[in-house]
């Protein structure tokens, strides 16, 4: 259905726009971007109270297990569908649906599968909302960007320092730019541990303390990412 159309974005939109938004994007794949939007819904929560977070990568959903979110919960659904609440932390997936089935959606499907999900949320109570979405230009990421994103959205844009990653952001950004969206933050985070800085932009360091704290929130503070995440924020 085409975004004038469908009575779902008006309501997204206008639930969207009174909260502060962070979309977190990126050229390619891998770079961070889930573990990014946990941390930084994690250090949201504790300074700037209740958030939400949403993984619209309907296709490759892994938000859940960064911040421990079992698979096999269910949702409840009695006024909408209710966010499932960690400490200070709510959080919308695919997943609780699926439970964790494959579900390899494609395009339109994976489209209307978020707004669908998006459509029928209640957002009371939460302050801020965190999103994390597939790699690069998906249908998805255009659907938001193009029918629900308003002013109020942050568009961090994700890259490892590699010179590979660091040249499809450069035209990633100058596409987003170009198409009218002026608050893009670049962000550089360091999965493999090449460990230098790129010139401009926010930098998180390699941290393999990650991989034994995903799946707990008090762990996930604990790790030097997070503290960094912590200070990226108070530029953001
Ligand atoms: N700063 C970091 N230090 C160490 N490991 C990291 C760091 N950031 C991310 N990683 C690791 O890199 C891998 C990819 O991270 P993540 O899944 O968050 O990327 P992504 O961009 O969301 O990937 P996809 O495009 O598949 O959704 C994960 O195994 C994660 O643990
Ligand atoms: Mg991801």
């Amino acid at each position: 259905m085409s975004g004038l159309l469908d009575p779902r974005l008006a309501r997204i939109k206008a639930e969207l726009s009174k909260r502060k938004v962070i979309l977190v994007t990126a050229a390619k794949g891998g770079v961070g971007k889930t573990t990014l939007s946990a941390l930084l819904a994690l250090a949201l929560s504790k300074e700037k109270g209740a958030t939400l977070t949403i993984d619209a990568d309907v296709s490759d959903p892994n938000l859940h297990v960064v911040i421990g979110v079992s698979p096999k919960t269910w949702v409840g659904e009695e006024k909408g569908i209710e966010p499932i609440k960690l400490d200070g932390l709510g959080y919308i997936g695919i997943v609780p649906f699926t439970q964790n089935k494959p579900a390899p959606l494609r395009g339109s499907e994976a489209v209307d599968a978020v707004r669908e999900m998006l459509g029928a949320l209640d957002y009371r109570g939460y302050e801020n909302i965190v999103i994390d979405v597939p790699p690069g230009l998906s249908d998805v990421l255009l659907d938001l960007l193009n029918n629900v994103i308003g002013d109020n959205t942050q568009i961090l844009v994700v890259s490892t320092p590699s010179k590979l990653s660091v040249d499809s952001t450069e035209r990633y950004v100058k596409l987003l730019k170009d198409l009218g969206f002026k608050n893009v933050v670049l962000i550089y985070n360091d999965p493999h541990g090449i460990g230098k800085e790129p010139g401009e932009g926010l930098y998180v360091p390699y941290d393999p303390s990650l991989e034994n704290a995903f799946g707990s929130l008090q762990k996930l503070e604990e790790t030097k990412a997070y503290a960094k995440v912590k200070a990226v924020l108070r530029n953001l």
